[in-house]
């Protein structure tokens, strides 16, 4: 028999209507458009309205993504969030009832920037083991809730956004030539907790905080470890990299995805590429980018796409899948 795999049945995204672009900073913080686009490759980003929540945007974005699958309902709401409505309960069970649901479990997975890639991967695993049939894995932040908008060193490179995929359980085949998820690669180090992080949370300020990273270190390591588990999930499907259709990256930084475009000898043409127009939207930054790339029909059933991303802890990850 087949092993079963999780197939991607449907991709939606949301973005808050809010458009503020490098110019519009500006005006208040000592930065300029250049600055930003030369360092970043950011021209602007989408930010949520004062009484837009997360849960309003992973619930747009699951909205449309169930409906490209044509489903009403999943066994299982995973939603990648570093900023949940509230402490608890998880954001995934709101998004739930908005969604109608009554049954299967809802639960919230922070990984920060690499939490799509843990969601999918999450699900992936619960699909193949047999335990549910399908899942919808949303990345949905509201990352402007916990910047210091008077840090041009870090406020200038996030946005809000969100965006879900509808998984389901269908029989696959192997030897990496059956449509769905191949593999999933997950990693983190621990040791690098205070290179990028939120400086506060319930049980060590009893606040929200804010948002701090050493943006060099990070770079540096973002490009090895992104590498290393490209090469990772190629190997583990005795694939290489020309055979990769689309790469679809965390979009943290222009120059991140240039620096590993290179270090895989990829050309830059197979990467999807939106964070000059949504910024670092951290666990949505995959879906949104996904949504995107198959709304316009650059992404074609059949084809091979990698999804890579690396966030705070550090966390990182890969997943391999056959549209
Ligand atoms: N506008 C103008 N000047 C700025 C700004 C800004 N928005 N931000 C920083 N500067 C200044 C600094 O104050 C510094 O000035 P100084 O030399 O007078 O002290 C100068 O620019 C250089 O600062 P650096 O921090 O050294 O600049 P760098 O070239 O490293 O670029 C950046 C900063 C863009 C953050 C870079 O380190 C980077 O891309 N890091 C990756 C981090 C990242 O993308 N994180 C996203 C989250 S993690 C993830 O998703 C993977």
């Amino acid at each position: 028999m087949a092993p079963i795999r999780s197939v991607i049945a449907g991709v939606g995204s949301y973005l808050p209507a809010r458009l503020v672009t490098n110019a519009e900073l500006a005006l208040a913080l000592d930065t300029s458009d250049e600055w930003i686009t030369e360092r970043t490759g950011i021209r602007q980003r989408h930010l949520a309205a004062d009484d837009e929540k997360t849960s309003d945007l992973a619930i747009a974005a699951a909205r449309k993504a169930l409906a490209v699958a044509g489903r009403s309902a999943v066994d299982m709401i995973v939603l990648a969030t570093a900023t949940p409505d509230n402490t608890f309960p998880a954001t995934a069970t709101r998004v739930q009832a908005a969604l109608g649901m009554t049954s299967g479990a809802a639960f919230d997975l922070q990984a920060v920037c690499s939490g799509f890639i843990y969601g999918l991967a999450t699900a992936d695993n619960f699909i193949r083991s047999g335990q549910i049939k399908s899942a919808l894995v949303i990345g949905a932040e509201t990352f402007s809730r916990i910047l210091d908008w008077k840090d041009r060193g870090t406020c200038v490179l996030f946005g809000d956004g969100a965006g879900a995929v509808v998984l389901e359980a269908r029989d696959g085949q192997v030897n990496g030539e059956g449509r769905g998820i191949l593999s999933t690669h997950l990693h983190s180090d621990g040791r690098y907790y205070d290179l990028l992080q939120v400086d506060g949370g319930p049980s060590s300020s009893r606040s929200v905080g804010v948002l701090k990273m050493e943006g060099r270190e990070v770079f540096r390591h973002a490009v090895v470890n992104l590498a290393a588990v490209v090469h990772e999930a190629l190997a583990a499907n005795n694939l290489t990299a020309d055979a990769v259709d689309w790469v679809v990256p965390h979009q943290a930084n222009k120059r991140i995805l240039e620096g590993t475009a290179r270090k895989l000898n990829l050309p830059q043409d197979r990467f999807v590429i939106t964070v000059d127009r949504h910024a670092n939207t951290s666990a949505a930054s995959i879906p949104l980018a996904l949504a995107e790339a198959v709304g316009d029909g650059r992404i074609k059933p059949g084809q091979l796409v990698l999804l890579e991303a690396m966030g705070g802890g550090f966390t990182w990850g890969a997943a391999l899948v056959r549209m």
